[in-house]
């Protein structure tokens, strides 16, 4: 009775190998074929891309997209016939709204006549029924792509103007740092564009504000009070974003150094991280008494 049962079915050296290669082999291929089963992602479903990557994000995708600009990429500058025909001509072409007429030198010849700069200017800060900008906003077309479009239209109605000067690309301040993305793109060109704009507007006469002295001035520094109470001070009072602040001699007195007109036009037009008039629509000279009464603060 030592030998093997009846009927058990190794009975050969061979048969006991070949069990034993089965008796490993059969589990491992049978892992295998699970693994596969399991990992399908790279399969799609039979006859169907439905489930392929393109087709899942595509599907999944948000319905509104953000593009953060690179705020280091160098900027590329519409010319000043495309901001025309993209923004200006919508009013200019026509003569909608009494806008002086593209190609009309009847119209322009009066507003040629203020010179360049007061034009690019008027363009940037808007009058009468003429938008700021043409109702665009400064991440859309920068004041000098602006300016560009006054040129453009000027030229074609008998003025000689000049381009604007184009910005430095390295004009942007470094200030921005850690800040958010998508702000700090337009801060960043703004900068740029802002110490360009700066340099021609500072030459232009800040008619009207002068003359209305004397017994206005007790209103002025009211107005300017209110107006950095309401605006100013939700950067200036702890120097958010990097701001001078409100009452400290050390943060104003390298900026006392430039002349008030362009310390007005930082306030008016924004500088860096400053967004022009603080981001409110209050009027220029309650801006600027916003400046005086910061500055005075300060010294
Ligand atoms: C919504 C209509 C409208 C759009 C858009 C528009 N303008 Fe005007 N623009 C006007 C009107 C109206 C005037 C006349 C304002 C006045 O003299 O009171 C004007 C006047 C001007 C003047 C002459 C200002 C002066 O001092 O006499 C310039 C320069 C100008 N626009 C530039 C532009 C530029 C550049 C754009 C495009 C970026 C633009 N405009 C887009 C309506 C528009
Ligand atoms: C969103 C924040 C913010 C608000 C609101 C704000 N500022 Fe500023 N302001 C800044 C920053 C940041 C700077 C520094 C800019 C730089 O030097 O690059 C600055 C700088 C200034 C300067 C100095 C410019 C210079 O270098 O000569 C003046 C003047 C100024 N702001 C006025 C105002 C006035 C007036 C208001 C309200 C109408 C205002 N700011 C509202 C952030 C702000």
């Amino acid at each position: 009775m030592s030998e093997a049962p009846h009927g058990a079915p190794i009975k050969t050296p061979g048969q006991l190998i070949a069990a034993v290669v089965a008796g490993f082999a059969v589990p491992i291929v049978i892992i295998i074929l699970l693994a596969y089963y399991v990992d399908n992602t790279t399969r799609t479903g039979a006859g169907t891309d439905e489930l392929s990557v393109q087709q899942v994000t595509s599907r999944i995708a948000p319905i509104a997209q953000v593009s953060i600009r690179d705020a280091n990429a160098p900027r590329v500058y519409k010319t000043g016939e495309q901001v025309y025909q993209a923004v200006c001509s919508a009013c200019h072409a026509s003569g909608a709204a009494g806008a002086p007429k593209f190609g009309n030198a009847g119209d322009w010849a009066p507003r040629i006549a203020q010179g360049y700069d007061t034009l690019w200017h008027t363009a940037l800060s808007g009058k009468g029924a003429m938008p700021a900008r043409g109702g665009t906003s400064p991440d859309d077309y920068s004041d000098y792509e602006i300016g560009l479009a006054v040129a453009y239209m000027a030229n074609h109605a008998g003025a000689n103007f000049q381009d604007p000067p184009k910005p430095a690309p390295g004009a942007a301040s470094a200030a921005s740092g850690a800040a958010a993305a998508a702000p700090a793109s337009g801060a960043d060109a703004n900068a740029a564009q802002a110490s360009a704009a700066a340099a021609a507007i500072a030459a232009i006469p800040q008619a009207g504000s002068a003359p209305a002295d004397g017994a206005a001035s007790a209103d002025a520094s009211q107005a300017g009070k209110a107006l950095y109470t309401q605006v100013c001070q939700a950067c200036h009072a702890a120097g958010v974003l990097g701001a001078p602040k409100f009452g400290n001699k050390a943060d104003w007195a390298p900026r006392l150094k430039d002349p008030m007109d362009t310390i007005y036009n930082y306030a008016l037009h924004g500088k860096g991280q400053m967004p022009a008039k603080g981001g409110s629509n209050a009027s220029d000279a309650d801006v600027k008494a916003a400046v005086d009464y910061m500055v005075s603060a300060a010294k």
